[in-house]
């Protein structure tokens, strides 16, 4: 089945809002694990606005399943990167003023600081993927870098404004999909999936991971994090392909 990676990062934005030590991300991390998550991701921003590095370096000791590290290219959290070792580093864009990720990172106007990324992070062992939008071109100029796994954002798909719109994304994102197969990549999608959206990308047998945040964490907050959890796993299993 799809695995689910729960995005803890707001969990530390309530913790951030006070600047207090609770709540805890790496116990959100304990909770969504013992529910049944497959992974946890986190985002360290530059800003430091919600991850902070104590949480990143707890969270590598403590995630039993696999910890998936967002970062933009930046020499600060790739340096971070490195020295914590998480199992997976996503490469995402990142613009200070941003509210969440806006857009897949553009492979093709990032080569160079991404090659170095990724050579880098090589040295690692680490294992690398990128957040890109559903593009041709995006999928095949990381190939060429050697990236073998893939985020595709489902942003757009989400939120098309009519059926019409939806289904043409929809399209966009089985093209990504199925070159991205071709090419032997492993395919992950995320950002702005819920309860309710979720199904129809998690009925793509290719993508074997999503990662989740918002709606897991909103929902965690009135009916508890097991719970939330639990009920995202069970939107996953039910995956329906979209109306034709
Ligand atoms: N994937 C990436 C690359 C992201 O940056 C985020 C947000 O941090 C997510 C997935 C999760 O998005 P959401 O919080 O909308 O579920």
């Amino acid at each position: 089945m799809t695995e689910l990676n729960v995005n803890i990062d707001h969990v530390a934005t309530i913790r951030q809002a006070r600047k207090a030590d609770y709540p805890d991300p790496v116990w959100a991390a304990a909770l969504a694990e013992l529910a049944g998550a497959d992974g946890i991701t986190c985002h360290l921003r530059i800003d430091r606005r919600h991850i902070q590095e104590r949480d990143l370096r707890i969270l590598r000791q403590t995630v039993r399943t696999k910890l998936n590290l967002e970062v933009s290219t930046a020499q600060d959290p790739l340096g971070v990167a490195m020295e914590v070792g998480p199992d997976i580093v996503t490469l995402v864009p990142e613009r200070p003023e941003e509210l969440t990720t806006e857009g897949g990172l553009s492979v093709t106007h990032n080569r160079d600081a991404i090659t170095n990324a990724v050579n880098l992070l090589g040295e690692r062992d680490i294992r690398i993927s990128v957040f890109i939008d559903p593009s041709i071109d995006q999928i095949k100029a990381a190939h060429e870098i050697g990236i073998k796994m893939i985020e595709i954002n489902t942003t757009r798909y989400v939120e098309a404004p009519n059926a019409d719109t939806r289904r043409k994304e929809y399209g966009q994102v089985m093209d990504a999909v199925r070159l991205a197969e071709k090419l032997k990549m492993r395919i992950a999608a995320g950002h702005a999936l819920d309860y309710k959206n979720v199904g129809p990308i998690a009925a793509i047998p290719q993508v074997t991971e999503l990662n989740i945040g918002h709606a897991v964490i909103a929902r965690a907050v009135l009916v508890g994090m097991e719970r939330a959890v639990r009920e995202m796993i069970e939107a996953i299993r039910l995956g329906e392909p979209p109306a034709a």
